[in-house]
């Protein structure tokens, strides 16, 4: 990162996110706490995170540079290079990459000609091997600008950042229909998406993210009707609840509540007890 203190942001651009910032950091109980959001606005911006945007964020927010910058670097979600105007994000944490994740993108870096967090050459596509992004059910997954694309190959993979940057539409698996990075970065920052029907097109879980409440349910699968996998799960006891012993029933109730010998010799009592 180019030495601080970097140069301010031209006066037009300066007063325009300064009437932004205003607007967020008034959300909350101390300005500091705007970091974040601040932190997206000038990523809309520019595209990423400069030490130009560092500095208007702390003089927004009476912060040191230091200050700023620690925590723009420890968010991978803040970039510090040029995204291209679709950020493709692979996962290549453990259960995508095992899945094909590190395929997807070996392949998509030949294919596109570059390496990890650079940009194509016409500024459309950049590309960052990124960690779990909390949908392993639907491995391997990409992203562009944070929206899924779930259950890709090379193939898909390949066809998807072809269509990107050939001005074809592509919509995500799941979520609202992708926009630029610097406007996604905007929403992020907190100012509405002003798309008509795109807050309603965010969606809901996906039968394998629903997988495991409906087996804990005793709920039948997708596919195997009338078919039960598991039994209910019962309601756990409160941890407060009295124990059986308590009631009287001392002789079943040691069995009952797991206090033989057994136990007594895993928790390591039997010794010293005896
Ligand atoms: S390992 Fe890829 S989403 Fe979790």
């Amino acid at each position: 990162m180019p030495a601080l203190p970097a140069a301010p942001y031209p006066e037009e651009v300066r007063a325009r996110l300064a009437a932004d910032a205003a607007e967020l950091i008034a959300r909350y109980p101390q300005a500091r706490s705007a970091l974040l959001p601040l932190l997206h606005l000038v990523q809309a911006e520019e595209g990423f995170v400069s030490p130009t945007g560092i500095r208007f964020c702390a003089e927004q927010l009476d912060l040191t540079t230091a200050e700023v910058t620690a925590v723009a670097t420890f968010y991978t979600m803040y970039r510090r290079r040029p995204a291209g105007k679709y950020h493709v994000g692979v996962c290549t944490n453990t259960l995508c990459a095992v899945l094909g994740g590190d395929q997807i993108f070996a392949e998509l870096q030949e294919h596109l000609g570059v390496r990890n967090n650079e940009t194509t050459e016409d500024g459309e596509v950049s590309i960052e091997h990124i960690e779990c992004n909390a949908a392993c059910d639907y491995a391997p997954v990409v992203m562009v600008n944070w929206e899924f694309f779930d259950n890709q190959t090379p193939d898909s993979a390949r066809q998807l950042v072809d269509d990107l940057r050939a001005g074809r539409e592509v919509r995500p698996t799941r979520g609202a229909r992708l926009c630029g990075f610097k406007e996604t970065s905007r929403i992020l920052a907190g100012f509405p998406d002003e798309r008509p029907g795109a807050n309603d097109e965010s969606g809901a879980g996906g039968a394998p993210s629903l997988a495991g409440l409906r087996l804990a349910r005793g709920e039948a699968l997708p596919g195997t009707p009338g078919t039960k996998v598991v039994a209910p799960r019962p309601e756990s006891p409160r941890p407060d609840a009295p124990r059986p012993e308590a009631n009287g029933q001392a002789g079943n109730g040691q069995a009952a509540n797991g206090q033989t010998g057994t136990t007594q010799a895993a928790n390591g009592q039997e010794g010293s007890e005896a």
